[in-house]
């Protein structure tokens, strides 16, 4: 896996999202063309049922209550033989409606004329099914109204069918075919939607009728709402899958390097007390050191220090394969901080006697909380003796503990060189080190100390931070004063 992660992983990975966003707006496209002719279907069916009605309006005064001749104005097949009929006449066939009412029926008759010469036509005359010797301004009139007619019964139409379109008609000359209106006919070219031509008004034929809609794509986009939104959902969730697949594998690098670094690091950490203690029992035989009491007490002194500084990378290890299987229990008793601060501080001082200066300033205010005493002792602990290590000679600290009635906050100052920003968050991680402070290559380490310091920290519900710049840098702890409950 390693030559995948390493080589391969990412333009795989980026192959794989661009792959993935052009499948999506593949997709995406064809679905727009689907549901664009559905949409065009939808608007012709609309047309289609507004154009049956309207004709069934018009010829209905007096037959309201004749089932049989609403349901024949209402039917497709009437719509389909009239449209015939339309059509046929743009093919030099004039066709004729006539119709003769009885008391129980109505009879319609459609004859059809085809001129022997083509492109013969006789003189426009007005073809009626329902004549009753109307005079041209009312015949014109009732054009007018069927038209707002049809134009009403098709918004009520979209209505219904939620069909959310902003269109408007073109009015054709019914005998010619030509359009009325020159200018708004090369408009309606450009259009999306052209609908069928409907014949509007049955009694007299003057125009016919025709729905156009500049643009369809918001109303086919508000259709597809869904799915664009279930599709970017898709691509925001596969990116976020990827990015942490990507940071996965970075800390996995990073820790492989930093597990290295730390092996490195502990091999030398135990190498020297060991070397040092074997030199020392070998200089007591060799130099028969039991005759010499003051010899043999210095050498037994170095002899149980560095066995004191195996013990302590010891605990460490140990620590931290508690802290990472959770194994860690804490004792929690009522704690004063202040008492634990001085007893580290003074331990320090003792243990540093040279070029050290750990100024103390404690608060007025007592400073207790509910913690492992154990434990938190260990954290001033790591943090002065990093304040220590890394401060270089002479170093200048300075502790101090706040509380109020909620919090109790704790610092630890040094004037060292500092920590650089990229590297702040990183030191709390496990055998991070920064490798690159310039006078303070050789201070030993492992690694460990802020890592542990941060778990212990959280385990008691409080949060340590770090401000640092070239003065100087400040570790501050905040944790939850202790309250009775
Ligand atoms: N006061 C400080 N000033 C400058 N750098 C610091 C300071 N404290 C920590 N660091 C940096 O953060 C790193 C991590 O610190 P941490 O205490 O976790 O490990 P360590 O001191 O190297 O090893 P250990 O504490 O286990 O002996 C250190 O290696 C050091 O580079
Ligand atoms: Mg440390």
């Amino acid at each position: 896996m390693k030559w995948l992660s390493n080589r391969y992983a990412y333009p795989l990975v980026a192959i794989a999202i661009i792959a993935s966003i052009g499948l999506q707006a593949a997709w995406l496209l064809q679905l727009f063309h689907a549901q664009q002719v559905q949409l065009k279907r939808d608007l012709e069916q609309a047309l289609n049922d507004a154009s049956r009605t309207n004709d069934y309006l018009s010829v209905a005064r007096g037959h309201e209550k004749s089932e049989n001749f609403r349901n024949f104005f209402l039917s497709p097949e009437w719509l389909q033989t009239k449209q015939a009929f339309v059509k046929m006449r743009k093919r030099h066939v004039s066709a004729r409606f006539e119709s003769v009412m009885n008391d129980d029926s109505t009879f319609i008759d459609i004859s059809l004329r085809i001129p022997e010469k083509k492109g013969v036509q006789k003189k426009r005359k007005i073809v009626r099914i329902f004549d009753k010797g109307e005079s041209l301004e009312t015949i014109q009139e009732a054009d007018e109204r069927d038209l707002k007619r049809m134009d009403s019964l098709v918004q009520k139409q979209f209505e219904k069918n939620n069909l959310n379109v902003r269109g408007y008609h073109l009015l054709h000359n019914f005998d010619t075919g030509k359009p009325e209106d020159m200018k708004l006919w090369k408009q309606s070219q450009k259009a999306d939607y052209r609908s069928e031509l409907y014949a509007y008004n049955i009694y007299f034929f003057l125009h016919s009728y025709q729905y156009v809609v500049p643009s369809l794509d918001n109303v086919v986009i508000y259709r597809m709402r869904y799915y664009l939104i279930s599709s970017l959902l898709m691509l925001l969730m596969t990116g976020l899958a990827f990015y942490f697949l990507f940071r996965m594998m970075r800390s996995q690098r990073l820790y492989t390097h930093a597990r290295l670094a730390f092996t490195g690091n502990m091999t030398h950490e135990l190498k020297t007390p060991v070397a040092i203690i074997d030199a020392a029992l070998d200089a007591i035989t060799r130099y028969q050191l039991a005759n010499e009491p003051a010899k043999l007490d210095e050498y037994v002194g170095i002899s149980k220090t560095e066995i004191q500084r195996l013990n302590q990378i010891i605990d460490k290890v140990l620590n931290l394969d508690e802290l990472d299987n959770g194994g860690i229990r804490l004792r929690p008793e009522l704690y004063d901080l202040q008492q634990g601060l001085e007893s580290v501080v003074s331990a320090m001082r003792l243990g540093n006697p040279q070029q050290l200066q750990i100024n103390y300033l404690p608060s007025a205010e007592p400073c207790f909380v509910d913690g492992d005493p154990v434990h938190l002792t260990s954290v001033f602990y790591n943090l002065i003796d990093n304040a220590i290590k890394y401060s270089g000679k002479p170093a200048v600290i300075t502790v101090t503990c706040r509380s109020d009635a909620k919090r109790v906050k704790i610092t630890v100052q040094d004037e060292g060189p500092g920590i650089p920003k990229q590297y702040q968050e990183r030191i709390f991680d496990r055998f991070f080190r920064v490798s690159d402070h310039p006078d303070i290559h050789n201070v030993k380490g492992s690694g460990l100390g802020l890592y542990y310091v941060r778990q212990i920290i959280s385990l008691h519900k409080g949060h340590i931070s770090v401000q640092s710049s070239s003065k100087g840098s400040i570790f501050t702890i905040d944790l939850p004063a202790y309250h009775e409950i």
